[in-house]
Parts: structure tokens; C-alpha cells; sequence
């Protein structure tokens, strides 16, 4: 078990924006960093990816996968006996490869770097190689946590696909729609892009430095166990620093927890009809849905979660924040009812709290050598999550 303060790296209070405004206050959150708390981002990190390439599964069933997949809103890029690869809207790589294996499982995420160098100065930092890898070049690495983590560079992207337009609205002043009237269709979503992974894990602050230094990612949001502030934090909304480029709010966040694994994966969608329509849909075809409609705080994303056959969560969103490279963490405590503006409460299929592994899930983080879990982060959970 470790603490985190003070942090080696020490952030300081958040400078005011151009316009002489805190921009946690203005921004997105309720605090910026505390001297001497971590500053999120690394001083001198090997490479800065620029963005999430694909996510890869195992699943026993690819029929059933790609059921749920193009029920979701994907579509089919490729298929084989053994591989299922789903891509989005936009132009790039499949968003989803899916190997059959004997249990589903998340394997892990690939990012993608800003050229080919950086796959040379990553494996000579991390004592990596280079391989050919699916048309293109990939260093293979392990974050703290053990998921295997590709960066790839020059993987042969598929061209965009035509995709919905977002509906126009009669907000505001001068109606934007006359003599016509608004009929969005409940038919399955048109995903235009993957948007973000989120990762639960047992070695929360090791990942989170890791990836800041490794993959030269920075923070937007920092969220404390209530009363443990001193310990740092405890989950991390990530985002790719794209310098004056508007990069979405988080590409990865990771959140510390008794288990290491996937917690859920999210996918654009055009505007909040699509989000809305298309989970109708989902419920028709008998999909098992998890949370939503609602807007996050941390992102400001309208979002939907659902369930895919073996239990994995998805999210639909739309009209998440974009920040540059300029704005700081903000800081604020994890709770449940923080996790959304408005819209239902979260519920325990989002949380996972209805799940009977969770208990014997603590016991073995807490018997764990070498883990950041013991029995005040347990408390800190159980009362985030009833907050
Ligand atoms: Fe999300």
C-alpha cells in the first residue's frame, strides 16, 4: 500500500486563464490541485500519443458479438473464424478487434502514436521492440497494472463511412427547421468514433504515473476518496495532450478498486436523439441496459451504459468537453451521486456493487502484497458509493 503526498512532482495552485478567471471554478471542477499534490502530467514523458487506436477482446461467441456490436452501432470491418474487427464511422483503424478465446475478457487498449520515431524512442526507453504489427508497426508494453498495452504507428486506416448529421433544432432564436417536422429514427446507433476506456485497478498511483511518463498523457480531473484527500487520488480522468489542439476531456481514466480489470469503453454518437433513439432500440432487441439517460460532470457527456451479452459495459455519448493542453487538473471528491449533473441516480449495475464477486474481490486485494487497496480505501469506496 502506498500514500501519495507529498507527490515528488508537487503541483501548485491553478494559474488564473486569460480571462483572469480560476478555470476550476469557470471550468469543470470544484478545486484545482493543493501545493504539493500531484500536477498530472509528467515534466519529461518519452512520447505524447495522440489518441486511442482500438481496444482488443476475447469472446467465446463472435457470432453473438458481433450481434450486440451492430446492435450497438458498429460495423462489421472484417470477419474471419478466429476474429471479429467492428469499426466506427470515421476514418481509422477498427475500434474493436475481437479474437475468439475461451472466456471473454478485456485484453487491453492500443494507442496511437504521432509518428514512427516515437515507437523507437518507446522501446528504447522501456527496453520494448519494434514489430510489424496488422499492416503497420507496434511497441507491446505492460502498465503497472498488467494489461498489456500496444502503441501502434502506420496501421492502414478504412475510409470514413457516410454517418447521420446531427438533427437540426429549434432552439434559440430563428427556428432552424420549418415546414418540416423531427422524426428521429429508433434504429441502432452510428457510431462515429471510440472515445475513451475506463480501467479499475489495484495499483492506481504506479499506473497513473506510468502512463504520464510513458505515454506523456495529462489530467483533467482528479477525484479523492472523501476525507482522504491526503492520500491523493483515487481515480484520474486522462486525456492526450495535443498542445493547442482540443483533445477530448479522457481518452483513458482509471479508477483505484479492489479488482484490476475493464470497467467500460465509449463510443460518439452524433447528438442526444441519437443517444436516446438508439437505446430504445438496444431495448427492444432485448439488450441489457446499465445507466442513463443522463450528463456526466467529469467530461460533461450526455451518456447511456448497456451490457453487452457477457456482461461487459458500453457507453453511447455525445457532447463531451474538449480542453487544449492549458487547463489543469481539477479536484473533486468520488461520490455516486457525483458522477452525473442530472439523470437518474447511478445505479448498482453501473457501479458494480451487485456484484457477489466484489466481496471476495477486497478480501484478495487486501491479503495482496505490492496493491494500493487496504481497508481505508475500502471505506473511502463503500462511501463513495453510497454518496
Ligand atoms: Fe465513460
Amino acid at each position: 500500500m502506498t500514500t501519495h503526498l507529498p507527490h515528488p512532482r508537487a503541483g501548485g495552485a491553478a494559474a488564473p486563464n486569460a480571462a483572469g478567471e480560476d478555470p476550476h471554478r469557470s471550468l469543470h471542477s470544484q478545486t484545482g490541485p493543493r501545493p504539493g499534490e500531484h500536477p498530472g502530467r509528467s515534466s519529461n514523458p518519452l512520447v505524447k500519443v495522440v489518441g486511442l487506436a482500438w481496444l482488443e477482446f476475447e469472446k467465446p461467441d463472435l457470432d453473438r458479438a458481433g450481434r450486440f456490436g451492430t446492435d450497438f452501432g458498429f460495423t462489421v470491418a472484417d470477419r474471419t473464424t478466429d476474429t471479429l474487427l467492428l469499426r466506427a464511422r470515421q476514418a481509422g483503424t477498427a475500434c474493436l478487434l475481437i479474437r475468439r478465446g475461451p472466456r471473454p475478457r478485456f485484453v487491453g487498449p492500443a494507442f496511437a502514436a504521432a509518428d514512427r520515431d516515437d515507437l523507437d524512442r518507446l522501446a528504447r526507453g522501456t527496453g520494448g521492440t519494434v514489430t510489424v504489427h496488422r499492416g503497420g508497426r507496434a511497441v507491446l508494453l505492460r502498465d503497472p497494472s498488467g494489461f498489456p498495452v500496444r502503441v501502434v504507428h502506420g496501421v492502414p486506416e478504412l475510409p470514413a463511412l457516410p454517418g447521420r448529421l446531427p438533427l437540426p433544432l429549434n432552439f434559440g432564436s430563428g427556428p432552424a427547421r420549418v415546414n418540416a417536422a423531427q422524426r428521429p429514427d429508433r434504429q441502432p446507433a452510428q457510431i462515429r468514433r471510440l472515445g475513451h476506456v475506463v480501467l479499475g485497478t489495484t495499483r492506481f498511483g504506479a499506473a497513473l504515473d506510468w502512463y504520464l511518463d510513458t505515454l506523456g498523457v495529462i489530467v483533467s480531473d482528479f477525484l479523492y476518496l472523501d476525507g482522504q484527500r491526503d492520500r491523493g487520488p483515487a481515480m484520474a480522468f486522462i486525456r492526450c495532450d495535443l498542445g493547442g489542439v482540443p483533445a477530448d476531456h479522457h481518452t483513458l481514466a482509471m479508477i483505484l478498486q479492489p479488482q484490476t480489470g475493464y470497467v467500460h469503453s465509449a463510443y460518439e454518437l452524433t447528438d442526444l436523439d441519437e443517444v436516446a433513439a438508439s437505446g430504445e432500440y438496444l431495448r427492444e432487441r432485448g439488450h441489457r441496459h446499465a445507466w442513463g439517460l443522463g450528463r456526466h460532470i467529469q467530461g460533461s457527456q450526455i451518456f447511456d451504459y448497456w451490457r453487452d451479452p457477457d456482461k461487459a459495459m458500453f457507453e453511447h455519448y455525445a457532447d463531451g468537453d474538449v480542453f487544449d493542453c492549458t487547463v489543469e487538473p481539477g479536484w473533486a471528491p468520488l461520490s455516486r451521486s457525483g458522477l452525473a449533473q442530472w439523470g437518474p441516480k447511478a445505479t448498482a449495475e453501473f457501479t458494480g456493487t451487485n456484484d457477489p464477486r466484489l466481496v471476495v474481490a477486497a478480501i484478495k486485494a487486501l491479503a495482496e502484497a505490492g496493491n494500493e487497496v487496504d481497508l481505508r480505501t475500502l471505506r473511502g469506496l463503500i462511501k463513495a458509493m453510497s454518496s
